[in-house]
């Protein structure tokens, strides 16, 4: 029978046979292990002298790292393995051999392994980050599905910039100029005023020079857009996506969490709703807490988002920036003019900023003042316009971060290991 390692659970004390790959070895006269992985997983294979032929026990000696193979055994229990079972093997059929692998048991340097990416893949905690990583995705979907939201897909080459024109990536589109998107924002606008209540899930660009353990230069955002919402609507749909989306992953990803040696004691206490601060409150907060570094009016660095976020050790919303550090679409704060009805949610345990959201300009006049501050160019932005212009209505929406809610949740240090082929300021390749 032939199945693979996730599925040989079904087949204690059956013989079955599973396509794999060598991941490491360790042999005496008399015994063999073989630590094998086929991508659901990972298992051991013994293979005992006295109960193989002698080619099969010489091969099995032989074999060497990321030869892939057939195998062929008895699957019978063994309670000291992440899975509960082992495979007694009988026979081993080689495909194809690997010789001088680069990536060894030893411990290699990141930028080494990053190099070798497309291979550093193979191993065995970077598997499980890209199996919450897929976690993630999945749960996504399903909470957007389950409350309404139609997905919307916005366009990659854009020629109107949401998030500000410094970060543009710049390309031809024939005799054009175009940017690859940096939000699908304002286009998840439009599409909110024909559908309601829209979201989207696609790579965005960011030209940002910064090296920093948060920043791609190209990530996956998810994005939402409500119509008829205001903005603390908008907070309760945040916490409900991102509290759906940390329980599907302590539910469904226990092994890969265990593998990757994640803490999961206060994803646990994750929970509606995450405490609320006011830019105002942070400064005064931050200011207490000794950070003289801090003005009001500047925007926050890491470590006074980190502070913060350990005040609290939940997920926890910041609100009401100040305008002038924000982009030209948010909707001014009635209680006072010069901050914003906006919310970053800043991620405990030092990971920061996962989700920007907030309410968006409805009032035409004041729109087209803001794209004239911004020194925007009215044409390219007619389109959005016309959505004040046709059956303007309250609404408000937000953008979450793939990579760094990977991050987060997996415990990883730096969001270049939460991407599969990251793209760094130094780094294209692989
Ligand atoms: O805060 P940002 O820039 O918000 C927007 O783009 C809004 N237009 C979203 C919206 O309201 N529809 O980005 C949203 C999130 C951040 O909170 C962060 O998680 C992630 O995207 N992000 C990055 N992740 C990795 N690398 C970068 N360089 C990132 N820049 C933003
Ligand atoms: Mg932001």
């Amino acid at each position: 029978m032939k199945t693979t390692i996730k599925e040989a659970k079904h087949y204690i004390n059956q013989e079955v046979t599973i396509g794999a790959w060598l991941t490491n070895k360790r042999s005496s006269g008399k015994i063999a292990f073989l630590q094998l992985r086929d991508g659901t997983g990972f298992m051991q294979g013994v293979v005992v002298k006295a109960d193989v032929d002698e080619d099969t026990f010489q091969l099995a000696k032989d074999i060497t790292q990321e030869t892939s193979l057939y195998i062929t055994g008895v699957i019978s229990e063994d309670n000291r393995s992440d899975l509960g079972y082992e495979m007694q093997v009988k026979s081993i059929e080689i495909i194809a051999e690997a010789h001088d692998y680069p990536i060894t048991p030893k411990n290699h340097g990141t930028e080494f392994l990053m190099d070798h990416r497309h291979l550093w893949l193979r191993s065995k905690k970077q598997h499980a980050v890209m199996k919450i990583r897929n976690e993630i995705i999945r749960a996504t979907y399903e909470f957007f599905n389950n409350t309404g939201f139609t997905k919307i897909d916005p366009p990659i080459l854009t020629a109107s910039a949401p998030e500000g024109t410094s970060e543009l990536f710049h390309t031809k589109y024939f005799d054009q100029d175009a940017f690859l998107s940096q939000s699908g924002q304002l286009y998840l606008e439009a599409a909110a005023m024909a559908h309601g209540k829209v979201f989207s899930f696609g790579p965005t660009f960011r030209a940002e020079k910064s090296k920093t353990r948060r920043h791609l230069i190209e990530f996956w955002m998810i994005e939402a857009e409500k119509a008829f919402c205001d903005h603390n609507e908008s907070l309760e749909i945040q916490e409900q996506y991102v509290t759906h989306v940390v329980k599907s992953v302590l539910e469904n990803c226990k092994l890969e969490l265990n593998i990757l040696e994640r803490y999961t004691e206060k994803l646990e206490k994750v929970t509606t709703p995450f405490p609320r601060i006011t830019y105002d409150d942070a400064v005064e907060f931050l200011k207490e807490q000794g950070f003289d570094d801090i003005e009001w009016g500047e925007d926050f660095g890491a470590p006074h988002e980190t502070a913060i976020a350990n005040h609290y050790d939940l997920p926890v919303f910041i609100t009401n920036y100040p305008t002038k550090i924000k982009p030209f679409y948010m909707q001014p704060n009635p209680d006072n003019e010069d901050t914003v009805l906006c919310a970053d949610l800043i991620a405990p345990e030092g990971y920061g900023e996962i989700i920007g959201g907030s309410e968006r300009i409805n009032d035409l006049a004041l729109l087209e003042q803001r794209i004239d501050e911004f020194e925007l160019d009215p044409e390219s932005y007619s389109y959005y316009l016309d959505l004040r212009r046709y059956g303007s209505v309250p609404h408000s929406g937000f953008g979450l971060g793939l990579e760094r809610t990977v991050a987060w949740l997996s415990g990883v240090e730096h969001v270049r290991e939460t991407a599969p082929f990251p793209r760094l300021l130094n780094r294209l390749y692989p």
